[in-house]
């Protein structure tokens, strides 16, 4: 019981078995698995096709997402689209989901700041992330930063350590996932040369992920 009495299960009480991905997405709006849906606008589930063989994992939509109701349509969804396109793979064949599917932020002001969701939220948000990958069944995911690398490995690993190296998803489909660093941890570098150079590894990886499809 939470400390304002309510229940938090985590996402699995909200999660319907034998649903498809138009009724997943439907449910999660429902969803109440941890607090974080109380002061977001609207839940954020995923965009593209239900049968992509690429499935992009974010951290937890930012401020236009939580607006618009889908994900990477902000600044680091400009970036991601660039880096796709950069690396010769088609922006509408992928499958693009985050590990929290509500925007965690802190006020300030008329400002909203984004703030990282904990692993507690990670966990309670992993349901949906289990599901999702059990009903597209994608040939590989790309986990994009640390927090989408520990949701879909289960466990947390160094980006610099890991990056385009081929793991498995902790799911019980074992997918072959592919880690490299969040686009929007790519604006915030302040070097041309260092950004530009982060922005070439985000697009390798994607080339070597879209190899794993071919
Ligand atoms: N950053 C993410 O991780 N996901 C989004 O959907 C947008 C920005
Ligand atoms: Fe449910 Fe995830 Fe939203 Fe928390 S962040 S309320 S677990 S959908």
């Amino acid at each position: 019981m939470a400390a304002d009495g309510e229940e938090r299960p985590g996402a699995e009480h909200w999660v319907p078995h034998g649903a498809d991905l138009q009724e997943l997405r439907r449910a999660a709006e429902g969803c109440r698995g941890c607090e974080l849906w109380r002061d977001a606008t609207q839940v954020v589930f995923s965009s593209g096709p239900d049968a992509a063989q690429m499935m992009l994992v974010g951290e937890q939509p930012g401020d236009r997402e939580d607006l618009e109701g889908e994900p990477f349509v902000g600044p680091a969804g400009r970036v991601l689209d660039e880096a796709l396109a950069a690396a010769g793979v088609a922006g509408d064949a992928v499958y693009r989901t985050n590990a929290v599917k509500h925007f965690r932020f802190e006020r300030r002001g008329k400002r909203r700041i984004h703030e990282k969701p904990s692993v507690a939220h990670v966990t309670a948000c992993h349901a949906w992330l289990e599901e999702e990958i059990a009903l597209v069944r994608p040939t590989v995911i790309v986990a994009l930063g640390a927090t989408a690398a520990r949701a879909v490995l289960g466990r947390s690993v160094r980006i610099g350590e890991v990056r385009g190296m081929v793991m498995e998803s902790s799911d019980p489909s074992g997918t072959p996932t592919v880690v490299t660093a969040h686009p929007s941890s790519i604006l915030r570098i302040r070097e041309d040369a260092d950004r530009r150079a982060a922005l070439a590894h985000l697009v390798d990886v994607l080339r070597r992920a879209a190899e794993l499809i071919r």
